[in-house]
């Protein structure tokens, strides 16, 4: 095998990525320590108007995080003692990969265990005439099997000052954010509606959007969760800056903030004579004379006659002449001996043997039970529906939007995977604050995983953009291993030519085998 045109297409590779390319290897070989300063730098981000923030944390400082945030240590109620304890752990780390230099998040270390963490708000946010924008990230590290991401903004209250007994009792006004069990993929965004007739709190879930969510819980990529809430009750959810759902307070959300004006009257009772039957049978119809109901579905075929050639008086079946009697046959056990029946062989080639019957054939006088046939009822008043009366717990919200004023925001979670690293959460009542908050972290972040996940394309594309002379160069370095190949393979049919088809790969040395697939292994490695 003539290994010659291998070693010169990779000489030639080599040569090209020395000249023109040699530099920009040398780029990326220092990317994790030198590039993050050269390109994709990070500070902890300052909020663009302190003003208008409500909470911020970016999570870098850990002295601070430990004066901000209390664990909780409280118990669940209603379940086992032993299981009982909210006992997660939590920790302030850098992202497992990707990460800048020197961002860290808070991280949800343990699985399969309960785990509160909460905050109290720089300043209260009170639900009046600004918008309330939420928006946080959520890396799931380790992907999700089951298990919550989500954030509860908790209704500021007396009784609930004590952040370590941080429970999933404790009061929210809003709960956001993803929620994964199973192939159920769930985006929340739940808010609680007080009733103004009695007081009853109820949960409103926002309606799910068509759009799908696997990716999010699958990629383990950073995302990005924003929560626009809007004074005239509107809403709109963010994923990655991207419009994911939006609706209103008033229209989207199950069980619905208002009840019907008008419900059906439980009292009411369909009346005795009320007649719902559409179609009944004519009265007035008789059944015809000549219609016999007994008369059957079939009858003997009168014009049949025997085939020629039966044997009526040949058995079906007989016993087997050559059948014997078991030596081991005991007559006072098993009775009488007697040989199997087999078919008649006399009957072998005759239409029949025994008793002849004429067939049997449809009845053409058979008519069956008689019926009357179906008319429009006279009497029939419609499907019965009870009378409606006005609901006597209706009430009209105009205003869902004001909630319960939020104190604290929390993390109250349990999740079967673990790392789930949360960061750069802001609460702000003004979009662009947080805009800028996630241009300076988020947007940052993905540059960086971008930057990482360089491969022989996005690299090459980079360069071209850079560097626009050197198109031809690439276009000849992307071409090489495609014309080298070519040629291997036209190499190759010529050869099984010559051998009447014999399969050129099985008549390689294994030696040269080797070398060839060395010298493919080696040239693409260089790319
Ligand atoms: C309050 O009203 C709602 C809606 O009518 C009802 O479902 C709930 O049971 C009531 N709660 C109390 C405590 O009466």
């Amino acid at each position: 095998m003539n290994l010659r045109i291998h070693w010169i297409v990779l000489f030639g590779v080599l040569l090209l990525g020395n000249t023109s390319f040699g530099q920009e290897e040398q780029d990326d070989e220092e990317a994790t320590v030198e590039t993050v300063a050269d390109d994709i730098l990070y500070d902890s981000p300052k909020p663009a108007d302190q003003s208008k923030v409500y909470f911020h944390d970016h999570f870098d400082d850990t002295a601070n995080f430990n004066k901000k945030w209390v664990k909780s240590s409280a118990k669940k109620e209603g379940i086992e003692e032993d299981i009982a304890k909210y006992d997660g752990e939590w920790a302030i780390e850098e992202p497992v990969k990707d990460g800048l230099l020197g961002d860290k998040g808070l991280v949800l270390k343990s699985k399969a265990k309960h785990a509160a963490i909460s905050s109290n708000l720089h300043k209260p946010f009170v639900f009046n005439t600004k918008p309330l924008i939420v928006q946080y990230e959520v890396v799931l590290q380790e992907g999700q099997e089951c298990g919550g991401a989500y954030l509860k903004l908790l209704s500021q209250s007396a009784e609930h000052k004590d952040l370590s007994q941080f429970t999933d009792k404790t009061p929210y006004s809003i709960m956001f954010g993803p929620d994964k069990c199973g192939n159920d993929y769930k985006l929340h965004f739940i808010f609680k509606h007080k009733n103004p007739l009695n007081g009853t709190i109820e949960e409103k879930h926002c309606q799910k959007p068509k759009e799908r969510l696997e990716e999010i819980y699958d990629d383990k990529l950073p995302h990005l969760y924003t929560l626009i809430l809007n004074p005239d009750n509107t809403f709109e959810i963010r994923i990655d800056n991207k419009i994911f759902n939006s609706g209103s307070l008033l229209e989207d959300f199950a069980p619905p903030v208002n009840p019907p004006a008008e419900i059906e009257d439980p009292a009411d009772k369909k009346p005795e004579d009320w007649d719902e039957r559409e179609k009944i049978p004519d009265p007035e119809a008789v059944k015809p004379e000549d219609w016999d109901e007994d008369a059957p579905a079939q009858i003997v075929d009168e014009s049949a006659t025997m085939p020629d050639g039966w044997l009526e008086n040949e058995l079906t079946h007989v016993p087997d002449p050559e059948a014997k009697k078991p030596e081991d046959w005991d007559s006072d056990m098993d009775g009488e001996w007697e040989p199997p029946l087999i078919e008649n062989p006399v009957c072998a080639g005759a239409p029949g043997c025994g008793t002849w019957e004429p067939p049997l054939i449809n009845n053409p006088a058979f008519k069956g039970k008689w019926r009357a046939p179906y008319i429009d009822n006279p009497n029939y008043k419609g499907k019965w529906r009870p009378r409606t009366i006005p609901n006597p717990d209706y009430f009209e919200d105009k205003h869902p939007f004001k909630l319960p004023t939020v104190g604290a925001i929390g993390f109250e979670l349990w999740s079967m995977s673990k790392d789930i690293l949360f960061d750069n959460i802001i609460i702000t009542d003004e979009y662009y604050v947080a805009e800028q908050w996630a241009a300076d972290t988020f947007s940052k972040k993905r540059q960086k995983i971008a930057k990482d996940s360089v491969t022989f394309w996005g690299r090459m594309m980079r360069a071209m953009n850079n560097r626009p002379k050197t198109w031809g160069a690439y276009f000849i370095y992307c071409s090489l291993p495609v014309i080298g190949y070519i040629y291997y393979l036209f190499r190759c049919v010529k050869e099984v030519r010559r051998l009447y088809c014999q399969p050129c790969i099985a008549r390689q040395s294994p030696k040269n085998n080797v070398e060839t697939t060395s010298v493919y292994f080696a040239f693409f490695f260089l790319y």
